[in-house]
């Protein structure tokens, strides 16, 4: 099986690649990425069977060619920072939207298999009370640049389906964490903020809830729509992993040792969703997936362990990031 897989030198991407060539034999890979500053060629260093091809999801010549040699696509390629999208969304606007639309179009005349890689932020915020999680059939209500367009995107994937009868299906899913995810993204910024010595940084009072997978069990759930989902359909990707992010820093803190109110609160982002949390029942009991990560203390001593290991891979972005959020108030 030849597997395009877009935005496969990015976190998520770069962990289904990994997965896939250890796991599934029978399976090529080329990735397109077009390795922005979320992109790192090195991560995809020394695995067999896997090709890089360094280009924009949005080119659709480019696009179209590869698509041709493919049995199927797996979509990851975005812009995927909410705070850069208040900044600036054009690069959103254009991969998210205009990439999706490239690649629908290739799968549509080359008739290949599609997965489309989402997440529940289109579903925008739950209240902290509210003991309702999102579904499949929760509306569409995004907050911010960067979640709405993923859900112009998803809606494209929806119209493709019913209109050329395209074969695809969507994911859904909750905040990853694991190796490889940059350091602008809050679990990885306090991390290495704390192997530097630095209090990390809590946008307003951390109250803001969010239902943490650890990126393994998200790609091993991916295959499982792959292999078995409906076409057509959506799946909600969750391992019942909610924590405020209060609770976050606190855990990471008892980590490196450091009393549990040595933080800091700076200013919080614009529009900041509340609270984010999945009901993966229709995966659970259609698909048979379950999670393999159950505790999240667990998941995050290893992923700790892997920045504390990895200090090479993450160091050459560290001080521009946070000089960006320096710039923004919330250093
Ligand atoms: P990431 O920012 O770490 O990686 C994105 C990758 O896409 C990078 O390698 C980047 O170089 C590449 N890319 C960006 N623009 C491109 C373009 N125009 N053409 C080709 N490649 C391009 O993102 P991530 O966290 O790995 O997210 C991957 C996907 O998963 C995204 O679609 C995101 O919306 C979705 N998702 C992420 C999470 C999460 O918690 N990180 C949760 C649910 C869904
Ligand atoms: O829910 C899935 C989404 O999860 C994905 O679609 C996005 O691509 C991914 O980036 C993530 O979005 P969030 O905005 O939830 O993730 P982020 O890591 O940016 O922030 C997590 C929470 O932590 C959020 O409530 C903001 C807060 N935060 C973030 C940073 C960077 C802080 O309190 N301090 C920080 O320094």
């Amino acid at each position: 099986m030849r597997v395009l897989v877009t935005g496969g030198a990015g976190f998520i991407g770069t962990n289904f690649v990994r997965q896939t060539v250890r796991e599934r034999p029978d399976v090529d890979v080329t990735v397109l990425d077009l390795l922005t500053y979320a992109g790192d060629a090195r991560n995809l260093d020394g695995l067999d069977r896997v090709r890089l091809v360094q280009g924009d999801v949005a080119d659709t010549a480019v696009v179209d060619g590869l698509v041709a040699e493919a049995d199927l696509v797996v979509h990851f390629a975005a812009e995927s920072h909410n705070d850069n999208s208040l900044h600036d969304p054009s690069p959103f606007v254009r991969t998210n939207l205009l990439g999706t639309y490239a690649l629908l179009e290739a799968v549509r005349t080359h008739d290949v298999r599609y997965h489309h890689i989402s997440t529940d932020e289109v579903y925008g915020d739950l209240e902290l009370d509210d003991p309702a999680r999102f579904t499949e059939s929760t509306p569409y209500n995004p907050s911010s640049p960067y979640s709405s367009t993923k859900a112009g995107s998803d809606l494209l994937v929806r119209a493709w389906v019913r209109s050329f009868g395209v074969r695809a299906t969507i994911s859904n899913c909750s905040n990853n964490y694991g190796p490889y995810q940059h350091v602008e993204k809050f679990i990885p910024r306090q991390v290495t903020n704390l192997i530097d010595g630095v209090r990390p940084k809590l946008y307003g009072a951390g109250q803001n809830v969010r239902d943490w997978i650890h990126v393994e069990d998200h790609n091993a759930a991916v295959w499982a729509i792959i292999e078995k989902g409906r076409i057509g359909e959506t799946y909600l990707i969750g391992a019942d992993g909610e924590e405020s992010n209060l609770e976050v820093v606190k855990a990471l803190l008892t980590a490196f040792e450091r009393p549990e109110d040595d933080f800091d609160h700076v200013t919080d982002r614009a529009g900041h969703d509340m609270r984010y949390a999945i009901d993966s029942t229709r995966l659970r009991t259609e698909l048979g997936w379950r999670p393999r990560y159950t505790s999240f203390a667990d998941g995050l001593a290893d992923t700790v362990t892997w920045y504390r290991e990895n200090e090479d891979w993450w160091r050459p972005a560290k001080a521009a990031t946070e000089a960006r959020y320096r710039a923004s108030g919330q250093a």
